[in-house]
């Protein structure tokens, strides 16, 4: 990938951004701002190199979703940054030619439009007819066929910007990982983890299978889970469950009709519900990262939207503290980071989701190959 100080000229240059800048919103505004200040780093570069800067992005998944706010977040930390109700046309054209040097618009959501996810060739080649180079930096779409991912590159010199760039670097690490080493897989969807799991087996000395993912294991290994979730498709996890390099919770936070509690895993009833890893599984795992030179974690290890989040804000402090090498990344398992405050204790979080993922289970993604 050509990075940002490969493009040759900046200066008075239009540049299309690609920024990865879908993020929850509560009350109109960003609840997690992490991708977003990440994205600055990239803006600046280019504010100060003098180009005119044309930022595009995509929020939520209702195609009326607007970027509005996204845009009062940034403009309280860049300035000239203005924005575009539009995202084609003669009025974006007239904005993007009276940007000057360092000046900075942003166009509306991008899925306004069903050409970015049909990655419609005519929705990309107008979208890169606004500028001379195209900068893709949203790492965490990476994984899409999408036109403002793989369609814009084919019609602009296109290059990766800081964060792209960053989680490159960062994910290559977590492949090769210096032991001993523990990967974390938390959450639920085993049917997107599987691969992963899969590949980390044979890189990583132990992997710990938690939240929906840790009841389908606990089960397969002959344990009651009650009436607990469970990710519905365990694929591999029968042949997985048989190998003791793959390690689940020891405890449990349950609800029971009975009130609820702490239970070993072969204590919970037919009617208890598992909701999060227990104290002593904390434990267990702090002892394997204390001595881990590598640390993957993605995914929280209990029922975390429902309210459930201790045994994640714990793992969370336990990595933050111990003095090694952490590779994190997914949605809740970042807003637990960032609630906490330690974003500044670990080495590297991923800004992708699904992109993260299938970047460690691939190697790479459709967005960086189009590159
Ligand atoms: C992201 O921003 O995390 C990804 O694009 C996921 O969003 P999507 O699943 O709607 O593409």
């Amino acid at each position: 990938m050509k990075r940002l100080e490969d493009i040759p000229i900046l200066e008075n240059v239009p540049v299309l951004v690609r920024l990865g800048l879908n993020v929850p919103l509560v009350d109109g505004k960003p609840a997690s701002t992490f991708r977003l200040r990440n994205s600055l780093n990239t803006i600046k570069f280019l504010q100060k190199k003098g180009a005119r800067i044309i930022i595009i992005g995509h929020i939520g998944r209702d195609p009326f979703a607007t970027l509005k706010p996204v845009y009062e977040f940034m403009r309280t930390k860049i300035p000239q940054v203005s924005f575009s109700e539009h995202l084609l046309g003669s009025y974006v054209r007239d904005r993007v030619a009276a940007l000057m040097p360092g000046e900075v618009l942003v166009l509306e959501n991008l899925r306004r439009n069903k050409g970015e996810i049909e990655n419609d060739t005519e929705f990309a080649k107008e979208l890169a007819s606004l500028a001379d180079v195209f900068v893709q930096d949203a790492f965490a779409v990476c994984h899409r066929h999408h036109a403002s991912i793989v369609g814009i590159p084919e019609f602009l010199p296109s290059y990766a910007g800081r964060t792209l760039c960053a989680e490159v670097d960062s994910l290559k690490k977590a492949l090769e990982p210096k032991r001993p080493s523990i990967a974390i897989i938390g959450g639920a969807k085993f049917a997107t983890k599987e691969p992963l799991i899969e590949k980390l087996l044979h890189t990583y000395d132990r992997i710990f299978i938690g939240g929906a993912l840790g009841n389908d294991l606990l089960k397969e290994r002959g344990y009651p889970i009650g009436r607990s979730v469970t990710s519905g498709n365990i694929g591999s996890l029968k042949m997985l469950a048989k190998d003791a390099r793959i390690i689940g919770p020891v405890d449990l936070v349950v609800s029971s009709v009975k009130g609820g509690g702490i239970r070993l895993p072969k204590e919970v009833g037919e009617e208890d519900m598992i909701l999060d890893a227990g104290p002593a599984t904390i434990e267990m795992l702090k002892e394997y990262i204390d001595e881990a030179k590598t640390v993957l974690w993605n995914g929280p290890l209990g029922y975390y939207e429902n309210g459930y989040t201790e045994g994640t804000h714990s793992l969370a402090e336990v990595i933050a503290e111990a003095q090694t090498d952490a590779i994190i990344g997914g949605g809740d398992t970042v807003a637990s980071i960032e609630s906490l405050e330690l974003e500044h204790k670990f080495s590297f979080i991923s800004t992708g989701g699904g992109a993260m993922l299938e970047f460690l289970t691939h190697g790479t993604l459709p967005g960086i190959e189009a590159l």
